[in-house]
């Protein structure tokens, strides 16, 4: 399951996103925000961070009109890693190598083709597993 949060920067791309994830019948679970409306993009960056720490969702999708202040408000929360990319290789390299659990985009950054390809190189790569990685990530927290 995946969580969904995106401000009104963000919410023209999110449409692209959840089209796509219905075209693959990937679930998922919306927290909004629900229309172009003005909103607070905090609200919904500790939304879908609490949904990933708490375990109720695996991977979570954020979108502001940078994705800077969502993912910013993500890392706050223990346990995630929010990655914010707007590059193919980024969005892989983030999954092998920091196991990142949440990805934030830029509506106002990037297009829908490469977002989307963005986040189907985010969705489909995984860990790596590497011992050097595992250790890296252990020492985020500690
Ligand atoms: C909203 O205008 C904008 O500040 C927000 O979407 C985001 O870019 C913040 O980092």
């Amino acid at each position: 399951m995946l969580a969904l949060g995106c401000d009104h920067g963000g919410y023209a791309l999110m449409q692209e996103v959840i089209a796509y994830l219905d075209k693959h019948n990937i679930p998922y679970h919306n927290y909004g925000t629900f229309s172009e409306e003005s909103v607070d993009y905090p609200e919904y960056g500790k939304l879908v961070a609490h949904a990933v720490a708490s375990g109720e969702c695996e991977k979570g999708i954020l979108i502001c009109g940078t994705g800077i202040g969502i993912s910013i408000t993500a890392n706050k929360v223990k346990g995630i890693r929010a990655a914010l990319c707007h590059d193919v290789f980024s969005a892989k390299a983030t999954r092998q190598h920091n196991d990142a659990n949440i990805l934030a985009m830029g509506g106002r950054v990037v297009g829908p083709g490469l977002a989307l390809e963005i986040l189907d190189a985010f969705l489909n790569t995984p860990f790596s597993n590497e011992e050097r990685h595992i250790r890296r990530i252990a020492q985020i927290e500690s």
